[in-house]
């Protein structure tokens, strides 16, 4: 059977920290040889700066070789169906690293696929980012387990594959989103039930105040994803009186971290210089996207 990474829930519960505890030791300086003579094809329908530059280094650092595609040059579905797609990439290459739009594509890729797929974020999910994410916590915090985090902004894919890794550690996560923009009802339902036996849990509160109480995270993303350019100034306004700011982060832990996935967009979801307070550790969840990859490719492969 091959092992696909479409969405957070595709590891066990009890898989995820093994992984992150790799990822540490990778980053400590641990080598690794899992990919030598492997290939790595990367292709992507979006925008990328910290995916792309983390499996590049990543597959390079455990010896393999990373094959990149940007979107006009495949068309995914346009120019070949996903499926013929798929059946190439298996043939000539050892693991498909996939950015797209719908989770279906994605799902139908890996379903004609012979190779490891991993997702590098769909509009439902980026379970590579909350790999990265709960390293980040455990490196602040040593563990994740009863953990308070505090996601500020849109119930979007970041939020929930966050809430799955978080939930699935044992930790306790708090969602504060505008009507409209919540978790998607399923999602929070599974992320609960994934979480239970750790102990962890997701709520959806309406009010940020409410979900930075306590917090030993803050952490937000942007306001419109990609894709959702059209509806950005709709959303300006639904988000309005959700930035995280200085003032926000007082009201939390005396020791809270602010994190965000990046890009931010400073004046909306962030106030001015945020990602440079001395809370904030964004860059270090931009790093550990390097270490948590390499680690997952490590595991998949
Ligand atoms: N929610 C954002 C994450 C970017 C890394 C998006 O999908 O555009």
């Amino acid at each position: 059977m091959v092992n696909h990474f479409l969405k957070l829930s595709d590891i066990a519960p009890e898989e995820i920290q093994p992984i992150l505890d790799r990822a540490i030791e990778l980053k400590a300086g641990a080598t690794s040889n899992a990919l030598a003579g492997k290939s790595v094809a990367i292709l992507f329908e979006k925008p990328s700066l910290r995916t792309k530059l983390s499996f590049w280094v990543g597959a390079e650092k455990l010896g393999g070789h990373p094959v990149h595609f940007s979107p006009e040059e495949v068309g995914l579905g346009k120019r070949e169906p996903v499926a013929d797609v798929a059946q190439v990439m298996s043939r000539m290459s050892d693991v498909a690293v996939i950015r797209t739009f719908a989770q279906e594509t994605i799902e139908e890729f890996a379903a004609n696929a012979s190779i490891p797929v991993i997702n590098a974020l769909t509009d439902m999910e980026h379970p590579c980012q909350a790999l990265a994410d709960t390293q980040t916590i455990t490196e602040q915090l040593g563990s994740v387990k009863g953990a308070k985090v505090a996601f500020i902004g849109d119930g979007n894919n970041v939020a929930v594959s966050l809430g799955y890794a978080v939930a699935g550690l044992g930790g306790n996560l708090t969602v504060a989103s505008p009507d409209g923009y919540k978790l998607p009802a399923e999602d929070l339902e599974g992320a609960n039930t994934y979480g239970a036996a750790a102990g962890g849990s997701v709520t959806q509160v309406t009010s940020p105040q409410e979900a930075v109480a306590d917090a030993d995270i803050v952490y937000t993303d942007v306001w419109t994803s990609m894709g959702q350019e059209a509806e950005t100034a709709k959303r300006l306004v639904a988000f309005d009186g959700y930035q995280v700011n200085p003032a926000l982060l007082d009201q939390a832990g005396p020791n809270v971290k602010f994190m965000h996935d990046l890009p931010a967009h400073p004046g909306e979801e962030i106030s001015d210089g945020l990602l440079y307070d001395s809370r904030a550790v964004a860059f270090d969840q931009a790093e550990n996207r390097l270490w948590a990859q390499a680690a997952l490719m490590e595991k998949l492969i």
